[in-house]
């Protein structure tokens, strides 16, 4: 029977349903707060069990001090070196935890995404709105669940560094395709493959669940899958929820690519069990 860590550290739906996932398929699958695995002359230790897991899936990494939040990823970089499956790969969370590095990894692949500026200081930020002449997105670094976005018209409406820990991470605005409402589309990706697929609607610009918007179940165009497939693959993501936005002349564009979706909503609008999936290709 192979073990499998799901790391969360307060155990939530998507872990109990991995959980009885990985029960379904035979394996013994246990939760673990990564704060709890220790390196140690022997090398990583996990509280109460003999050896190492055979895989960890990361659910969650809590937020805690700067040398936590390391230690915390360099446990799950050192894993793979003693052979135990990491999804997502630490590599992998980095890259999307960071926005302007999924930005840039993104634009270097020729994956289509909106122009984005990474900028220090409020100084740079204003020469970037000034320079850029269009309406522009101001992201939170490590932000997510649509928290802390604020559109930018003029270079007056940027905050003071305070209120962005001192990174102003700018994206050009992608005005809606149609007048009724804003929607963009996310597909959650498996191994090169859509596991399942949504739009989100909304009054609003922001359209995250999380901030309202309504979920319909979607089958996306093989363009879009290619482009979520690619984006996925540009970060190095086992798993991703990536979300696409069309633009007016019919573009479709890779937002951003997540590492530890969320798919509570997702599952509310799919019918086979989404954790099923991803709990069987972990174990494949
Ligand atoms: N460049 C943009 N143009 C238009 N809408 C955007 C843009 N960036 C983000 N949004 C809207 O805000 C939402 C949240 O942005 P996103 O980059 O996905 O951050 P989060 O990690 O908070 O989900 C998107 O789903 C979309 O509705
Ligand atoms: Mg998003």
């Amino acid at each position: 029977m192979k073990r499998i860590a799901i790391a969360i550290d307060r155990v939530d739906w998507h872990a109990r349903r991995l959980h009885a996932a990985f029960l379904a398929l035979d394996m013994a699958p246990f939760f673990v707060s990564l704060r709890a695995v220790a390196f140690t002359p022997e090398g990583v230790r996990f509280p109460g069990l003999e050896g190492l897991p055979d895989a960890v899936f990361v659910r969650a990494i809590a937020a805690g001090s700067f040398e936590e939040v390391t230690r915390r990823l360099g446990v799950l970089h050192a894993l793979p070196a003693l052979g135990v499956a990491v999804w997502n790969a630490a590599q992998a969370i980095e890259r999307c935890v960071d926005k302007s590095m999924t930005a840039f990894l993104l634009a270097t692949a020729g994956i289509p995404t909106p122009e984005t500026w990474t900028v220090e200081g409020r100084e740079a930020a204003v020469a970037v709105v000034t320079e850029a002449a269009t309406e522009m997105v101001l992201k939170p670094l490590f932000g997510a669940q649509g928290r802390g976005l604020q559109r930018i018209r003029v270079p007056a409406d940027l905050p003071p560094p305070e209120a962005v820990a001192g990174v102003y991470h700018l994206q050009r605005f992608v005005p809606p395709a149609s007048h009724d409402g804003f929607c963009d589309y996310r597909l959650l990706m498996c191994r090169g493959e859509v596991v399942a697929a949504m739009t989100r609607r909304s009054a609003e610009w922001v359209t995250n669940l999380h901030r309202g918007a309504r979920p319909t179940a979607f089958a996306p165009t093989p363009e879009m899958m290619a482009l979520a497939a690619r984006a996925a693959a540009a970060v190095g993501a086992d798993y991703a929820g990536v979300d696409l936005i069309g633009a007016a002349d019919g573009r479709v564009m890779v937002l951003e690519v997540n590492s530890m979706p969320g798919w509570r909503g997702l599952q509310s609008v799919t019918e086979g069990s989404i954790a099923a999936i991803l709990a069987r290709r972990l174990v494949a």
